[in-house]
């Protein structure tokens, strides 16, 4: 038997996803695991997530050819060094119910002669991977996105890279803030979820963590800078997610405009707590927001090695049929869970009882 595997990354681009693809690529058209197994592969590249597989015209060569890509060892070699995704990615919805394509959709998947999806995502990507199971279509997932909020999994790609950048720009920032006497409040991504936040502030040792799940008072954060206030330090870090919100205020969005999962684009916070620290203490402060850059550059270490067992994980699923399922990482151990919980549970939150200090607005000083 021959089965033609389909690879797409959806959402938000992330390191890691360049590696994902290869090893799925590897791991399907490797001669020495060919020549024992019942099944063999050929393997292609979607462009630019769900939006390829909808827009494209199968009948086209020139459309097929923009779309899709063949995909082979020679080919991903030495995608996993770098940092984005070769094979572009969208954040298309087939199944947005205001433009439903998802029969398009279907059809080109039938025409395109593909039998099974790899899509690689976070809860958007892979709610349609989701949606296409239940229609009968094989798919299994793999999980990305920075925020690392996906349920089911301890690990999503991208999140590693992602704290490291935040790492990295905080400790240039140190030296300034602290020539300057200033107080630095450095915006982290995280729409819904406050792993970026919390993690990139524990390991650069910020002084205050904000994060979406717990509302913060701006009088006790100010109490918190001016408690410091004579101390040895002469500059304090605040770290604050896209997504936290002071009492009794909603997120900061950029614009009223939404995508095609009804997403807004979050950001503006900092200014807001770098401004009200400023009128409320009178000390210097200065904001900086992180955007895109925590999705750039090449993937660390974690990153790689996780794309590389994620994406073997993805093929050995293929193999025993097991569809409808995410590559995960539970307890250290790589397994796989249904992407119906992935999709149906909600995400992963930060739970403030194990990791967040209330009063400190920071990270847990008792662990055990
Ligand atoms: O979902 C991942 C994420 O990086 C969020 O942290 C952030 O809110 C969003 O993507 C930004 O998306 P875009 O690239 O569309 O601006």
């Amino acid at each position: 038997m021959a089965l033609r595997i389909a690879v797409l990354t959806g959402g938000g681009d992330s390191p890691g996803l360049n590696g994902a693809i290869k090893w799925v690529t590897k791991t399907a058209l490797d001669p020495r695991l060919a020549a024992r197994r019942a099944v063999s592969f050929s393997v292609v590249g979607v462009m630019d997530g769900w939006k390829g597989l909808v827009d494209i015209d199968p009948d086209d060569p020139v459309s097929r050819a923009r779309h899709i890509q063949n995909l082979d060892e020679e080919t991903v070699r030495t995608w996993d060094r770098y940092g984005g995704t070769n094979l572009g990615t969208s954040r298309t919805n087939p199944f947005n119910p205001k433009n439903d394509r998802s029969q398009r959709l279907i059809e080109n998947i039938e025409n395109l002669g593909i039998d099974v999806i790899v899509a690689i995502g976070g809860e958007d990507t892979l709610g349609v991977a989701y949606q296409l199971h239940k229609l009968g279509i094989k798919t299994v997932g793999i999980p990305k996105t920075i925020d690392n909020d996906l349920a089911g999994t301890e690990y999503s790609l991208g999140f590693d890279t992602a704290v490291n950048v935040i790492m990295e720009e905080i400790d240039r920032l140190r030296t300034t803030a602290g020539s300057h006497s200033r107080i630095f409040v450095v915006e982290t991504m995280g729409r819904h979820a406050g792993w970026l936040a919390l993690y990139g502030g524990e390991c650069s040792g910020a002084f205050i963590i904000l994060i979406p799940e717990y509302p913060f008072n701006m009088d006790h954060l100010c109490e918190l800078l001016q408690e410091r206030e004579g101390r040895e330090i002469r500059y304090s870090i605040v770290v604050v997610s896209e997504g936290a919100k002071p009492l009794g205020m909603k997120e900061f969005v950029k614009d009223m405009k939404t995508d095609d999962f009804g997403h807004q684009s979050l950001g503006g916070i900092a200014r807001y707590v770098a401004d009200e620290i400023e009128k409320r203490t009178g000390f210097e402060t200065r904001y900086l927001i992180l955007s895109h850059l925590q999705r750039g550059g090449s993937p660390s270490a974690r990153d790689r090695l996780m794309a590389r067992r994620f994406g073997i994980a993805a093929v050995d699923m293929i193999i025993n049929e097991d569809f409808g399922r995410m590559a995960s990482l539970v307890r250290g151990e790589i397994t796989s869970i249904p992407l119906k919980e992935v999709v149906t549970q909600g995400l992963k939150v930060v739970d403030l009882e194990r990791h967040y200090d209330r009063e400190r607005y920071n990270g847990r000083r008792s662990i055990l």
